[in-house]
């Protein structure tokens, strides 16, 4: 049996899930594929625990709350010096503080696993930095998650490109809350009101500001720009924001409700305006041949991919020089914290199979 030492911070949505996950697939890693993760440390905000014979993925909570105070200097200078045999390191927190220290990790040849999007959507330098200290280390860097939660994205691009493909276009619709908000637009159903039913529904942000400001939606169109080849940073990536820049000055998740609010006509013009050619509303990210890359609103008609596409689903569509006549789709489910821990789990395993 293969022993795969697992350190994992952040046990949130995502981490808490995966670690359910996990130890719901132990016996069938074991019977099928001779592998076993072994629980070697956890730490959330408040606990850490390490220990090398292995925390209990069952009871993982009680283990870790009854861990010493989190600290991620001493959680990382741990790791590094046990030198566990294909160790692998998961971040399941959306912090720059964690994402800062992957490079000595993978310096150490452990490999890093993550959802968190901050480190590859920091400057270029940094981003090319990571791919080499990772390539130079031999220890994996796998990021699948970021983009498209679950979905196959990054893995079909990087195979594209490394076999000599040359991609020519991505458009993305690449946030569940913003597709949710536009797809639902009807006569009786505007866009504030669509807004705060993401909120209830837990689509979006505690602040759904966060979401409607595109800054999510660029982090993740600069990841698949820089992964389709190109060097973007993120200043260069032309948004036009779904909502007026100015809206996000209110002082109040409350007093942006009521600016929103005074818009809905605004919203219904469009919808009504688009419907009369046949077409739906979506927010698109686009990644153009030449590199550039732009974010707006823009309408689908009979014909386009995004036409489709409705709900919180994602939706990637990969024009290349071997997919010229009909792209390549990828869509589905773009977050949640099913599929995303699903896709962080099989990340784990891709760095030893
Ligand atoms: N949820 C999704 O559908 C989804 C989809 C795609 C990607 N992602 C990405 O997955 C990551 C996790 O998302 P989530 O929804 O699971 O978030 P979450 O529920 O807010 O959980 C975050 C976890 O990180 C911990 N944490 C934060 N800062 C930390 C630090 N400095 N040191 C140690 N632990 C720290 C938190 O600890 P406390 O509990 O102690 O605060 C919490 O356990 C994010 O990067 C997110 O963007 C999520």
């Amino acid at each position: 049996v293969q022993v795969l030492p697992l350190y994992l911070v952040g046990t949130g949505l995502v981490g808490g899930t995966l670690l359910d996950q996990m130890a719901g697939q132990r016996r069938e890693l074991a019977d099928r594929h001779s592998i076993r993760i072994e629980l070697v440390g956890l730490a959330d905000s408040r606990f850490m625990k390490l220990d090398n014979a292995g925390i209990p993925m069952d009871r993982w909570r009680e283990s870790l709350e009854s861990g010493a105070k989190s600290d991620l200097a001493t959680f990382v200078d741990v790791m590094k010096s046990a030198r566990l045999p294909y160790a692998c390191f998961c971040d399941c927190t959306a912090s720059d503080s964690v994402a800062s220290r992957y490079e000595e990790i993978l310096e150490s040849s452990i490999a890093v696993v993550t959802p968190n999007k901050k480190a590859n959507s920091g400057s270029m330098e940094r981003y090319r930095n990571l791919a080499a200290v990772a390539r130079n280390s031999g220890a994996a860097y796998r990021y699948e998650t970021t983009v498209g939660a679950g979905l196959p994205v990054i893995g079909p691009i990087r195979d594209m490109v490394s076999s000599g493909d040359r991609i020519m276009r991505i458009e993305a619709a690449l946030s569940g809350s913003v597709g949710f908000i536009l797809s639902g637009l009807a006569a009786d159903r505007s866009f504030s009101a669509l807004v705060r039913e993401a909120s209830k529904k837990g689509f979006t942000e505690p602040d759904p500001r966060e979401d409607l400001s595109a800054r999510d939606i660029a982090r993740k169109a600069l990841i698949l720009a820089r992964e389709s080849g190109f060097s973007p940073e993120f200043e260069d990536i032309a948004i036009d924001p779904l909502v007026p820049g100015a809206w996000f000055e209110a002082r109040s998740v409350a007093d942006f409700y009521t600016a929103l609010e005074r818009e809905d006509a605004t919203y219904e013009r469009k919808r009504v305006e688009a419907a009369s050619r046949g077409a739906f509303l979506r927010y698109v990210a686009t990644i153009h041949g030449d590199g550039s890359a732009s974010i707006s609103m823009r309408e689908a008609g009979q014909g386009d991919p995004f036409h489709a596409l409705s709900g919180p689903d994602n939706m990637i569509v990969i024009t290349s020089e071997r997919y010229r006549e009909r792209p390549l789709v990828v869509q589905g489910p773009g977050a949640g914290a099913e599929v995303t821990a699903a896709g962080v789990f099989a990340d784990i395993l891709h760095t030893i199979i």
